[in-house]
């Protein structure tokens, strides 16, 4: 007999991390999880894990004959910075591997005949304003605004919205039978900031590796300008947005894709309240002025109301819990412990 699981893709990374450890602690015993890397020590006890790659077919499927999924959470992605040193192979693991599980959702759809639920992240990268005035002027975008990103990683990220929700809504048509097909649901998240794990590979990058870096005694150097600017918010928020989103009753869902944000904040603002807790601390801006363009290219902030609105989103972490309550105090003892 096949094992029921919920299925999370992309596990090592940061948010995959987050969602095992929360997932875990609501009491999920059935999670299955998928990733090139092993999963971190930490969370390795909760679920069951395949060390392994979403582009190899026979591996996803044996997935389909060994396990009934009930919940995909569709993470693995190269993140933006590093999409634009290998756009192709960014392509094949954003778009094509986004593609090959789609295709694994509908057929245990089918299979099963219920729609099982596909959840997928993407992000303020689908947006790319043309420059600083555009971005100064179109303050909070909605979902449908500014779509042309400038970024590989915005461009698989955008297609795949587009693919889930054709998945969800025409795929196989024209087939004799009309097949059962999937629930796509996505958020597009802004920045995220993790006081457990570091992110490899984004153009955020800067805001967390500016606070763990303070937290080690390291000096830092930050790739954008002080005054560039992007949304953000803390991992917990990200993670319940995710199962929050999953939960809504699908009649209450207006759309398939929603924006969420929390709080936005330039990079000299995370600087200065970094510096205020590890007075210390050596950071300095010396932009990178091909990474600086892709936060100039993100909104400043994002319209997330249809979220509000529809499935009663709202983050718990604003600014100052977030740097208060949830970064300075774990990233100081996650260091001191280290450091021990
Ligand atoms: N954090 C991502 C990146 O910087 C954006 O979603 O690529």
């Amino acid at each position: 007999m096949r094992k029921r699981v919920v299925l999370i893709t992309g596990a090592s990374g940061e948010v995959g991390h987050a969602l095992i450890r929360e997932l875990a602690e609501q009491g999920n015993s059935h999670l299955l999880t998928l990733d090139l890397h092993a999963l971190p020590a930490d969370v390795a006890a909760y679920a069951h894990h395949i060390q392994g790659d979403l582009l190899d077919a026979h591996l996803l499927g044996r997935l389909v004959s060994e396990y009934e999924i009930d919940v995909i959470y569709h993470l693995a992605a190269l993140l933006s910075t590093r999409a634009e040193i290998t756009p192709e192979m960014a392509h094949q693991v954003n778009v094509e591997g986004t593609l090959s599980l789609l295709k694994v959702a509908a057929e245990q759809s089918q299979w099963r005949n219920q729609s099982i639920q596909f959840i997928f992240p993407s992000s303020v990268a689908v947006y790319g304003l043309p420059d600083r005035e555009s971005k100064n002027l179109y303050a909070r975008v909605r979902e449908f605004e500014w779509n042309q990103p400038r970024t590989m990683y915005g461009c698989n990220k955008l297609y795949c919205e587009m693919l889930g929700s054709y998945f969800s809504r025409h795929y196989r048509q024209l087939a004799a039978q009309k097949p059962v097909t999937i629930d796509f649901r996505c958020v597009r998240f802004p920045g995220l900031l993790s006081a457990f794990t570091l992110p490899s590979g984004g153009t955020s990058d800067y805001g967390p590796e500016m606070v763990h870096a303070a937290a080690q005694g390291k000096p830092y150097s930050c790739f954008v300008r002080d005054d560039a600017r992007i949304p953000f918010m803390a991992m917990p928020d990200a993670v319940n947005a995710l199962l929050q989103l999953g939960h809504a009753p699908l009649e209450r869902l207006t759309r398939q894709v929603y924006n969420v944000t929390s709080f936005t904040v330039s990079a000299g603002q995370i600087r200065d309240r970094v510096m205020s807790a590890f007075p210390d601390a050596d950071i300095c801006f010396a932009p990178d002025l091909k990474r600086e363009a892709i936060i100039d290219s993100w909104p400043g902030n994002l319209d997330d109301s249809a979220a509000r609105m529809d499935w009663d989103w709202a983050p718990q972490y604003d600014i100052d819990r977030t740097f208060d309550e949830y970064l300075i105090p774990n990233v100081r003892e996650r260091y001191c412990r280290t450091a021990g």
